[in-house]
């Protein structure tokens, strides 16, 4: 039987994949793979549990065992060992403990088969940064976000500010650097795009242009 078809979009945080992700898989009726908030999660786990992350085994002993739910308790909805964390895994803390165990190797092997689980018929989309280059090498589509760091920090400035959260744009900007290099720069699945991969500089388009753009590809695909 053949695989189900995937589109993976990877890039770096702000650069939209998120959001066009969520909007191409709802126009397809695909299933949606946040792999991010797998990160996010076994960061924030290790946070509470105090697992130094010097220890990789202990770190991806713990991601072996993560009870990680998603809309469970609504839409979008990401629950670890029954409780809800949608909200602290989108904190400061839960994006810079996801960039830093994402540089393990155990813990990105012990993330690895629950990533691929989510393909399923009718089909996936999966958003992160090496879904095109690791985890679904097959994918159908693979396309790869980008927007300079300084639109990249701006949108989540006025995401932040929308949501009545107080920030500080350059040290949103520092800090998302500090993301982008430690992404990029890690030995195992460094955030690049695949060889095969489109790249979309998504700084001045708007989401639909985005959305529209990735559809487009996906039917000639
Ligand atoms: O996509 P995001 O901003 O939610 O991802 C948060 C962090 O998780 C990101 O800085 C690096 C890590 N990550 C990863 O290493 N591999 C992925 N496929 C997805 C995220």
């Amino acid at each position: 039987m053949s695989k189900a078809p995937v589109i993976a979009i990877d890039g770096p945080s702000g650069s939209g994949k998120g959001t066009i992700a969520s909007r191409v898989a709802e126009a397809l009726g695909f299933s949606l793979l946040d792999s991010g908030a797998l990160y996010r999660v076994l960061g924030v786990a290790c946070h509470q549990h105090n697992i130094d992350l010097a220890d990789a085994a202990a770190v991806a002993k713990l991601a072996r065992r993560l009870d990680i739910q998603f809309g469970l308790s609504g839409e979008g909805s990401v629950c670890l060992d029954g409780e809800d964390v949608s909200l602290v895994i989108r904190t400061d803390l839960g994006s810079d403990m996801a960039s830093k165990v994402g540089a393990i190797e155990a813990a990105r092997e012990a993330l690895f088969a629950r990533q691929l689980d989510f393909r399923k018929a009718p089909g996936l989309v999966a958003d992160g940064r090496d879904m095109g280059t690791t985890v679904f090498p097959d994918a159908t589509l693979k396309i790869f976000l980008t927007a300079s760091a300084e639109e990249r920090a701006q949108r989540r400035y006025k995401q932040l500010i929308g949501k009545g959260i107080d920030a500080i744009l350059p040290a949103l900007l520092r800090d998302l650097k500090e993301r982008d290099r430690r992404d990029s720069e890690r030995a195992v699945s460094p955030l690049k795009p695949a060889e095969d991969a489109i790249v979309i500089d998504t700084t001045d388009l708007t989401i639909d242009q985005v959305v529209k753009q990735v559809l487009e590809h996906y039917s000639s695909a």
